[in-house]
Order: structure tokens, then sequence, then C-alpha cells
């Protein structure tokens, strides 16, 4: 298989089954079908092994008493060998076939989904955990195998408990009719259970998935944990789902239970009724010993069949609607989606425009009519109090999320009807809170060009006043920076960011709060050569700290969702409105600025 068969999919088919057939199994179908031949195989024992346990006895009943019976039973003990010996080597390979095809389309199933879920948009994430989504991926696996295995055990039972009480029907039909009526009884019993089944075992799947999700959130947040002695907590918080988790669990098992105990009773005062029937047979010399030992042999193996049958029915449902659960969390439809017609952005000027655009998460609007329009090559500050949706207007620019209403043109187009991924290589952008992979500082960095020269990687990071830092590091550019990053400082994880945006070099700048984290002599150093990079590249620079946005060709006040005063550090100051009252504070009660400009 080829290492690299990333298939870049927008869609996922609506249900498990079809999902499983169209995405999952192509490729492994030689596998499979390998697989479910040689199930056939190890199964056709059953109906087999009675009939060789009945020539045993039939042929000692038949060898003369008292003589040398060697000759007579060589034959035949060889040829029973031959047949064991046959079914022990066809057990061999199936489980040698399963043990190539399970981590394969384990492989596949994870592969399949991990692709897809990376291509959701950002309120996916905000609504889920990381851990409840793996665990989904898991049940996604657990169901594939019960498929191929579970369905296909349970069709192949199904066939082998006809074939045996066909072949017991010609031996002795009132027994094989006694074992028809048990068997459709317990069908009945299971099949009218069902829906209890069905259930508990998806509540089982859920208050799992939760509860790992659960886990995971506090292993995240472990140092919000230790910073308020939340240890117990934690445990407390956890109490409720464990315990609902534990819950659905023994209700799961004891709808299973109960599914197989009370038919077992049945089964167990049958073998009296069945042995006491063919010692009457028996008695009136109407059946032979070598018959009274096959119908027993086809009991017990029938009795074993059809309870594994039964029990696996509860697993089967259980595994498949665990599956089906997690798959329908996993392939809600993508929100933000190309259009099949989607060209790719190409920004040669890089002018702006926010027409009329409107924007809700959930039910209060964030963004109110807004309108802005960014000349080519020019560069605008967004000022304004937290909460007031300047991430989120950015947000939208690089189409994390899509506008309710109005529109946002790139070049004069509509960013809807580009490439998502064209748009944002166009785009460097900067995030309020920049995470890192745990990879090494390289990778990090040249993660938006994997192709980057050591040298171009170490220009992007002097860029961002980060080479030196790094040096200092124990393995330098090959360190690794820990989960999310948590191995460097705050500011260290901006200057390491600014350098990935620096290298991406694309010819729109975002920055959101790039430089929040930094010290004043580093950011005075990164503020002139984000001025160099800056130069003729439309740049929108987001800052609570006003003076990072002195020198901008425009500042923009938002708040509460809307443009209340926009004009130059100078005009605005002048104006006297909410940007001078916001600098006054900054500059400690006194127009710094105005005094300077006297
Ligand atoms: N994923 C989300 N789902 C629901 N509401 C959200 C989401 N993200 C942000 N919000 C809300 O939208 C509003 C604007 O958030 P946004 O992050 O755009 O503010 P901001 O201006 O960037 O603030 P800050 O200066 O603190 O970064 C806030 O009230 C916030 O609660
Ligand atoms: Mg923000």
């Amino acid at each position: 298989m080829k290492k690299s068969d990333y298939a870049n999919t927008s869609y996922m088919p609506k249900t498990l089954l079809k999902f499983y057939f169209k995405k999952c199994f192509p490729g492994l179908y030689k596998w499979i079908l390998l697989f479910m031949v040689f199930r056939l195989f190890e199964y056709s024992g059953s109906v087999v092994f009675p009939y060789v346990e009945r020539w045993i006895v039939a042929m000692f009943e038949g060898a003369p008493m008292g003589t040398a019976i060697y000759a007579y039973v060589m034959p035949t003990i060889l040829l029973l060998v031959g047949i064991n010996m046959g079914y022990s080597t066809i057990a061999i390979i199936r489980d040698h076939i399963s043990s190539v095809l399970r981590p394969y389309l384990n492989r596949k199933i994870s592969q399949v989904l991990t692709d897809y879920v990376h291509l959701q948009s950002m309120s996916f994430w905000v609504n889920r955990m990381a851990g409840s989504i793996s665990a989904n991926i898991r049940y996604c696996n657990d169901g594939a195998e019960t498929l191929i295995n579970n369905v296909w055990s349970m069709v192949l039972r199904l066939v082998m408990i006809v074939l045996n009480s066909t072949l017991l029907f010609t031996v002795n039909r009132y027994i094989a009719l006694t074992f028809i009526g048990m068997f459709i009884l317990r069908a009945i019993f299971v099949f009218g259970l069902r829906k209890k089944i069905k259930k508990s075992a998806e509540r089982r799947a859920s208050t799992g998935s939760a509860l790992s999700g659960k886990i995971l959130d506090g292993f995240s947040n472990n140092m919000a944990v230790r910073l308020f002695a939340g240890e117990s907590r934690e445990h407390d918080y956890l109490e409720k789902p464990r315990a609902e988790h534990v819950n659905a669990r023994r209700m799961a098992s004891f709808w299973q239970r109960l599914s197989w105990a009370v038919p077992a009773y049945f089964w167990d005062m049958m073998f009296g009724a069945t042995l006491i029937f063919c010692a009457y047979m028996y008695s009136r010399d109407m059946m032979k010993l070598s018959d009274i030992v096959y119908s027993m042999a086809v009991y017990y193996n029938v009795m074993g069949m059809i309870s594994s049958l039964i029990n696996e029915i509860p697993t089967i449902i259980d595994g498949m609607s665990s599956a089906a659960k997690g798959y329908k969390e996993l392939s809600v439809p993508l929100e933000v989606v190309d259009k099949p017609n989607a060209t790719t952005l190409n920004v040669k000027h890089g002018k702006i425009e926010i027409k009329n655009v409107s924007f809700k998460y959930k039910n209060k609007y964030i963004l109110r009519d807004l309108s802005l329009t960014i000349k080519p090559g020019e560069r605008v500050g967004i000022v304004g109090p937290s909460g007031a949706g300047k991430t989120t207007l950015v947000n939208l620019l690089m189409r994390f999320y899509d506008v309710r209403r109005g529109a946002i043109l790139i070049d004069g187009v509509d960013i809807r009807d580009v490439t998502q991924n064209s748009l944002r290589e166009n785009i460097s952008f900067i995030p309020q809170d920049p995470a890192m992979f745990n990879r090494t500082i390289r990778d990090n960095i040249a993660y938006g060009r994997p192709d980057a020269t050591d040298a171009e990687i170490k220009r992007a990071a002097r860029f961002a006043s980060a080479d030196k830092f790094i040096m200092l590091t124990d393995k330098k550019y090959n360190t690794m920076v820990g989960d999310r990053g948590i191995k460097m400082s705050g500011g260290q994880r901006q200057r390491v960011a600014i350098a990935r945006a620096f290298l991406k070099d694309a010819p729109i700048l975002i920055l959101d709060e790039a430089t929040s984290a930094l010290d004043s002599e580093t950011e005075v150093a990164i503020q002139k050569s984000f001025e160099k990079l800056s130069h003729n590249r439309t740049t929108i620079a987001i800052a609570h700290r006003l003076s990072t946005l002195r020198n901008m060709d425009r500042i923009v006040v938002l708040d509460h969702g809307q443009i209340i005063e926009s004009g130059t550090h100078k005009g605005l100051l002048r104006r006297g409105g909410e940007y001078a009252r916001l600098w006054k504070m900054q500059s400690g009660g006194f127009l710094q600025e105005e005094k300077d400009e006297k």
C-alpha cells in the first residue's frame, strides 16, 4: 500500500455502511474476501465433525469384535487425522489473514476520518472535545471489525445451523424439529429485546466518549487545575460522568445477558428430553448407536452455534450502533466548503472589501452591517474593547466561518468563490493565541513552507527576533516544543508564529495581537521588521497596546461589531473620541502624543 494516499474529501456518505463500503473497504477487498472464504471453511467443521464422530463409532461398530482391527481401521484413522490437520491449517491461515486485514483496515478508517475532521470548520472544533473525537474514531474502527467478523460469522452460523438441522433431519426428524423450534424461540426472544439492547449500547457509547472528552479536557487544563488547587474538584467533576458510564455499561450488559440467560435454561432441559427420546428409540431398536452419537454431536454443535449466534446479535447491535453514533458525530457536513467551481485566488493588488457584513455564532450578532475597504498595500490597525469582534472579523476574512450576510472580496473576488486553500495561501496570519505542534522548532517555523531551506528558516527566525533564544535551547532548531508549544514562553511562541508567517511570505498580512506577549525591547525590534515586511503589503493589525499601531496608515475603532471611528493616529487624537480616550488611559492619564506634537 502506498504511503501517501491522502484523498482530499469534503463529503462523507450519510450512513456508516456506505462509509465503510465507499471509503474504507476499496483496496482491501482481496483480503476481506479471503477472510470470508476461510471463515467459511473454518465453520464448515461444524457440519463435518459430527459426521466424523458418527463415522468413528460406525467404524468400531462394524469391526468384528476380538479380531485384529488395525488393518481395518487404519485407513479411516489416517483420513481423520488428515481432516483434522486440514482444519488446523485453515485456522492458522485465517488467523494470518486477520492479522493482515485488521491493521490495514484500522489504518484506513482512522486516516479517512482524521483527514475529514481536519477539514471541519472552526465551529466543529469549538463545540467538541478532542478526546471524544478520537473516541468516536475508535468506535468506527470497532464497527468495521464487527461488520466483517461478527456479521459474517452470524451469517455462517445460521447457514451451518440450517445445514446441520437438515442433515439431522435425515437421521432423526423429531430431534431436528425440536432444534429448529428452539432456535426460533430464542430468535424471537432476542428480537423482542433488540430495542433495549440497541438503546443501552448507544448510551454506553455516548457516555463513554463524553467521559473521555472530559478527562482529556482536564489534562489539557492541568495548569489551571494546579493553579487553583482543583485536583479534588476535578475528581468530583468526573464523578458524575464516570457514574453515568458505569451505569450505562451495566445496563448494556444486563440487557445482553437477559437475551441469552433465559433461553439457556430451556436448552438444559431440552438436553435431558433429547436423551430420553434417544433411549426410547434405542430400546425399540429404531436408532443405531452411531446415530445417537451423531445426534448428540449435532446437538452440542448446534447448541453451541445457536448460543454464539444469539450472543453475537447483541454484540453486533452494540458494536454497530456505537459506530453509527460515532460516525454521525464525525461526519457532520462541513460548514465551510469550496464551491464545485471554486477558482484559485491569485492576489495581485491585495485590495480587501468588507461589504455590509453581518455575523453571529449562535443567536447574538457579533458583527452588524460592517463595511470596510482596505486599499492595496494599505496598513490598517484595528482597536476596540475585548469582545468587540476583532478576531471574529479576521476569522471571517480567513474564512474560518462564512459570513451570514454581506460579502468579503479580495481584489474584487468574493472569497466564497475561491478555494479555501488558495485564500489562506495568500494570507500570512498570526493568531491571537498561536498553538504549536509538538514537533521541532524548525518544523513549526517551516509549517507553511515545508520546502524552506535552513538558511531561509534562520532568516525568518532572525526577522522575528527568535534566532537568539532558539540558539540557546539545547538542540537549537531541533528542539521539541512540547504539547501545544508548552515548553516555550508565551513571547517565544509568538515569535515562532511570526517567523512562520514571515517565511510564508504571503501578499496579505494579518496580525491578531501578534506582539502582545513581548517585552518592549523585543516588540520595538519586531515592529521594525514588520514595517519592512508590511511595505507594499496589505496589512491588518489588531492590538490593544495602541502604541503598536501608531504608524499604521489608518486605524479603525471597532465596538459592538461596528466601526465607530476611523482615521490616522493623529487624526483620531485630534478628534477626541473613543480612540483619544483609550490613548489617554494608556499613556498614563495625559496625552503624551499631543505633548510631543506641540
Ligand atoms: N466560537 C464562538 N462561539 C460563540 N461565540 C463566540 C465564539 N468566538 C467568539 N465568540 C463571541 O464573539 C464575541 C467577539 O469575540 P472576538 O474574539 O471577535 O472578540 P475580540 O474583539 O477579538 O476580543 P479580544 O480583544 O478579547 O481578543 C465575544 O463576545 C465572544 O464571546
Ligand atoms: Mg481577539
